[in-house]
């Protein structure tokens, strides 16, 4: 088989991604690919790793040519709240590291997965039963360069033939590395502070704001599970809407508090990530993934909050 290449291979996504892919296709035939962020030991001694700089196209197709790839899974990127601190960069690696990872494909002949994301929303988008097909008139660099991404993946595959496909991942929470900016990242912060103090006082999203969310495993899932989908099924091919749950700050709470009943939430808002999140879907309808190519997650709020408490004690050491 042709190889397959994971950028942002350090990150939150990519961390889990390339074992999940080891274990599937084998070890060697996954080339994992990082920025700064030095491995871990698990994937830098479980197969290929190598560092690159999506923002120039050599470095990318270097690794192309050299492990023959096939698939690329390009997860690099700047999240959501890291973009609004600094928007040049955001666009010099969402929108010329794409570029550069679709011209590498169009060259060498590789299918390309590229994550979108609620943030491809806006206001004055339905924001509740978000429709497949609607409004996009995002208002954050990230979400501009994600609806950007969006077309410019179609572009490739209507223009050129570049087998391009992805969904818009709601908040993704996980317990194996951290999250890299986002603002759904209090739903992963609230595990950690209630493991470690028992409660989370710094929760920076309002109450009674709600977001659409995913447990890793399903995320990962639904990666694999579209690269590996019948083509010929496929009609939005680069940006199907995917969600597992939506849920406010006091629900996540809530769930948290079966399992540890002092358990406290306090706020403090900030306001910079309280207005994106406004801006995003409370709710998407992901009906057309579920009809085009089965996606169904497996974990709900309950399942979830139970693993991610077990994983977190185990990881930190922390009796719960
Ligand atoms: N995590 C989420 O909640 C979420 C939700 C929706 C969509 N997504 C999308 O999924 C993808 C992966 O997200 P993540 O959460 O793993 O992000 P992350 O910030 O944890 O990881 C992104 C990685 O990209 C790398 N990177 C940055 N600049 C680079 C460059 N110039 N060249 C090569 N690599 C570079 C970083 O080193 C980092 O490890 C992104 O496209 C993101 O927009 C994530």
């Amino acid at each position: 088989m042709r190889k397959i290449m994971v950028t942002g291979a350090c990150g939150q996504v990519g961390s889990e991604l390339v074992m999940a892919l080891r274990d599937r296709y084998g070890n060697d035939n996954v080339i994992a690919t990082g920025h700064i962020t030095l491995p871990s030991e698990r994937l830098s001694n479980s197969g290929p790793f190598h560092f690159i700089d999506c923002i120039g196209i050599k470095s990318v197709e270097e690794i192309v040519k050299k492990h023959d790839v096939g698939t690329i899974y390009h997860l690099a990127a700047i999240l959501s709240a890291k973009a609004e601190a600094d928007p040049q960069h955001a666009w010099d690696v969402n929108i010329n590291g794409l570029y550069n990872v679709l011209e590498v494909a169009r060259e060498h002949g590789c299918a390309v997965f590229t994550p979108s994301s609620i943030g491809a929303f806006g206001l004055t988008t339905p924001l509740d039963n978000t429709p497949q097909d609607t409004i996009q008139r995002p208002n954050t660099m990230y979400g501009v360069t994600k609806v950007a991404g969006e077309l410019l993946c179609d572009y490739y595959y209507t223009r050129f033939g570049v087998d391009t496909r992805g969904v818009r991942w709601p908040g993704l929470i996980s317990y194996v590395a951290l999250p890299g900016g986002g603002t759904t990242d209090y739903a992963v912060e609230i595990y950690y502070e209630a493991i470690k103090h028992r409660r989370y006082t710094t929760c920076f999203i309002k109450e009674g704001t709600y977001m659409d969310m995913m447990y890793m495993p399903d995320a990962i899932k639904s990666a694999i599970d579209i690269m590996e989908a019948d083509p010929s099924k496929l009609k939005h091919r680069n940006a199907y809407n995917v969600t597992a749950m939506s849920f406010t700050p006091e629900a996540i709470a809530g769930e948290i508090k079966k399992h540890i009943p002092d358990f406290v939430i306090e706020y403090d808002v900030d306001p910079i990530r309280q207005a994106i999140a406004e801006s995003w879907p409370n709710n998407m309808d992901d009906s057309a993934a579920r009809k085009e190519w089965g996606w169904k997650p497996e974990y709900n709020l309950a399942s979830m909050t139970k693993e991610m408490l077990e994983k977190l004690s185990e990881k930190l050491k922390i009796k719960l």
